[in-house]
């Protein structure tokens, strides 16, 4: 039976629900699994989204058009897979990774995903590498999933160079639960939810950690 609680916010999920709809509704094939996996067997954070919020992000890109993307952030490529496999053909994901492990192993899975013409790994530092990208735009999504200090100039970056009609998607929105705290990544991810609402059509959605998404209002 339903109550109030989950209008105020509590959540219904637990661990054998979420496997339970995960199998059904994002299956890992081979290569998403090799990237799922890579993190943990390579020896690099296993800060990966979950299946789910893989799947959401590629049906999000699906549903609206997305053609260019731009991902700051890509571990072992695993959000990247979902990504560019809710992309059309002529689709390209340009995603963004400082540490020149981790954008190897990605360049590994996606090529094993059949995915290196359609996803470029640029390694760098994002806020560098975001400048020469910049000839590529306008882009039809942004998603952040890099450093929280620097959230607050992602979403700038994305205010500027994504296309009317073009998605703000950001991880860790609700910043491991220390959205409120005193910290630079809390202000900074702070600020990008007042940003995000001031210049596009914008909601939270409460994925574990949250994801924001943000519809630029245009032209
Ligand atoms: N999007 C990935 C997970 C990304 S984890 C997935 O869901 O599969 C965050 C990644 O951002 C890490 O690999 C880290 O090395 C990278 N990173 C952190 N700060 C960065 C920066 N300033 N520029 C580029 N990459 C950065
Ligand atoms: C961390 C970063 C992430 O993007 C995430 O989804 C989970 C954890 C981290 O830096 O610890
Ligand atoms: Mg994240």
């Amino acid at each position: 039976m339903a109550d109030p609680d989950s209008r105020a916010g509590m959540a219904y999920i637990t661990p054998e629900i979420l496997e339970f709809v995960q199998k059904i509704h994002a299956p890992h094939d081979v290569h998403l699994q090799r990237a799922f996996d890579a993190p943990a067997a390579e020896g690099m954070p296993a800060i990966q989204v979950g299946p789910s919020e893989g799947k959401l992000l590629g049906l999000l890109l699906q549903i609206s058009g997305a053609r260019k993307v731009v991902e700051l952030g890509t571990l072992a490529g695993y959000s990247a897979i979902w990504m560019a496999r809710h992309l059309p053909p002529d689709g390209h994901l340009w995603t963004v990774e400082e540490n020149p492990k981790h954008a190897d192993v990605a360049q590994a899975n996606l090529a094993a995903a059949g995915l290196t013409e359609r996803v470029t790994v640029v390694e760098g530092e994002a806020l560098a590498v975001l400048k020469v990208l910049e000839r590529h735009g306008p882009f039809d999504a942004v998603f952040v999933d890099a450093d929280k200090t620097s959230y607050d100039a992602y979403g700038r970056w994305a205010a500027k160079h994504l296309r009317p009609g073009g998605l703000l998607l950001a991880d860790n929105a609700f910043c491991f639960k220390g959205l409120m705290g005193d910290t630079p990544e809390a202000a900074a991810v702070r600020r990008l939810h007042q940003e995000t609402a001031a210049a596009f059509d914008s909601v939270c959605i409460p994925t574990p950690d949250g994801l924001l998404l943000g519809v630029k209002r245009g032209p």
